[in-house]
């Protein structure tokens, strides 16, 4: 039986949701722009959907736009204000966001706009005073995530939403691994990404919520769709079991005592470290680094027992490359190289000692087998580390090096550090 440990990467579909989106497809199969009965049908699920969705953000239902998922709303959310607003060239975002929201600001910078990326501390938090210092007068938008990926850190999306308003700036928030894990009060967030996959509806279908009075184009061109912005027979079988997600039960209070107890589980495991801050995190997320290893074997070794993860950076035995998001937190490379993603879901319930014992297990063979000689000694001591930024002696008695470029942290712009060559999700 497989333990299923990466709801960050995708869901599966839930029961219930898979019921409703069968029976679109199934009965309600036409176009939505279709002008007889069966095109009809379809735009009535459309409506229905769209406004449930409204009524769920307390939005109205033409402040909606269905889309293909995260990527393309991230990328009409930055794109389609910067084409609808040429005069201003100037935007803020975090070194942390998804390779979605960084390479359409590294393109965008290619056209000549300049582009702040906030560092984050060593809990992996955009910190609000560098926000306002960083904004100007020809800041088209400043995008921070809601919830990040690697790390589960919540940022402080309601406060820098405030600076952004009283600035008269757009504020645009990626809320793709937050979406009804975590509230989220919209009352200064001016453009919202959401995909379906992550919340167990089906992938391909998401949607970014505009507040109406916000100026933005259309960046794909065609039949004028979603009332202009989104070109493209609409996705009606995807869009309702988006909707239909809204009535799923994530076990969110079961899932959050799951993911302590396997926390505390692995804590008792020698040199390891929790990133992030375990304050101001998705109920849902472990994300662990275990010193001296490589957590692409230790991933690979967990999925002969069936359990799935994904890990936080990858090592390649050739080059050294990590999670852009653990450097940024300033985390040491010997952590970061064997460090692990766990996403909970429900079946991780009641498995929590099984999972530990599991990683324990291989951890110990890993080191065993390292080319690095880990002694009791070394690997001693107070084993866990809960804050990032910790430069450990390596197992010779030196320092640690960070490898790679780092981001500056606390104020001020950080340098870039995407790994391109892993895909991110
Ligand atoms: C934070 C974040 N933003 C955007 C995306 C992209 O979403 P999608 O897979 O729906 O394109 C993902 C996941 O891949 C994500 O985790």
């Amino acid at each position: 039986m497989k333990i299923y440990l990466d709801n960050a990467a995708t869901t599966r579909v839930d029961d219930d949701v898979a019921e409703s989106v069968r029976r679109v497809f199934l009965e309600s199969y036409g176009n939505a722009s279709s002008l007889h009965d069966v095109g009809r049908e379809a735009k009535v699920e459309l409506d229905e959907a769209r406004k449930k969705i409204a009524t769920y953000l307390g939005c109205d239902v033409d402040e909606i736009v269905f889309t293909s998922g995260g990527t393309e709303s991230n990328n009409l959310a930055i794109r389609g204000l910067a084409k609808a607003n040429p005069n201003k060239k100037h935007i803020v975002t975090s070194v942390i966001e998804h390779s979605c929201v960084l390479e359409t600001c590294r393109d965008l910078e290619r056209e000549g706009y300049e582009v702040d990326y906030l560092g984050v501390d060593s809990d992996g938090l955009v910190n609000v005073d560098d926000v306002r210092e960083k904004i100007r007068e020809d800041t088209l938008l400043v995008s921070v995530m809601h919830v990040n990926n690697e790390v589960g850190t919540v940022q402080p999306i309601e406060e820098i939403g405030r600076v952004c308003r009283k600035a008269g700036i757009y504020f645009h928030t990626d809320a793709v691994q937050g979406f009804l894990k975590v509230n989220l009060d919209l009352k200064n967030v001016d453009l919202m990404s959401v995909s379906g996959h992550k919340v167990c509806a089906p992938k391909g279908v998401g949607f970014l919520y505009i507040r109406k009075d916000v100026n933005i184009s259309s960046i794909i061109t065609g039949g004028g769709q979603e009332g202009g912005l989104r070109s493209g027979t609409e996705n009606v079988p995807g869009v309702v079991g988006l909707a239909a997600a809204l009535d799923v039960d994530f076990g969110i209070e079961d899932v959050r005592e799951s993911r302590d107890k396997i926390v505390d589980g692995l804590k008792k495991i020698k040199r390891v470290k929790i990133n992030g801050s375990m304050g101001d995190r998705v109920y849902n997320n472990i994300s662990v680094s275990f010193y001296g290893i490589d957590g692409e074997s230790l991933m690979l070794m967990l999925n002969e027992d069936g359990i799935c993860v994904s890990t936080g950076s990858a090592c390649a035995a050739a080059k050294l490359r990590g999670s852009h998001v653990l450097k940024a937190m300033g985390v040491d490379e010997m952590y970061i190289n064997g460090s692990l993603r766990l996403s909970l879901g429900v079946d991780a319930i009641g498995k929590e000692e099984h999972i530990v014992e599991r990683i324990g297990k291989h951890v110990a063979k890993l080191r065993e087998i390292s080319p690095f000689k880990f002694s009791d000694e070394n690997l001693g001591g107070s084993s866990t580390e809960s804050k990032g930024g910790s430069h450990p002696s390596n197992v010779d008695g030196s320092e640690s090096k960070i490898l790679g470029g780092s981001a500056s942290l606390g104020a001020g712009s950080a340098e870039l550090n995407v790994d391109k060559s892993e895909e991110e999700d």
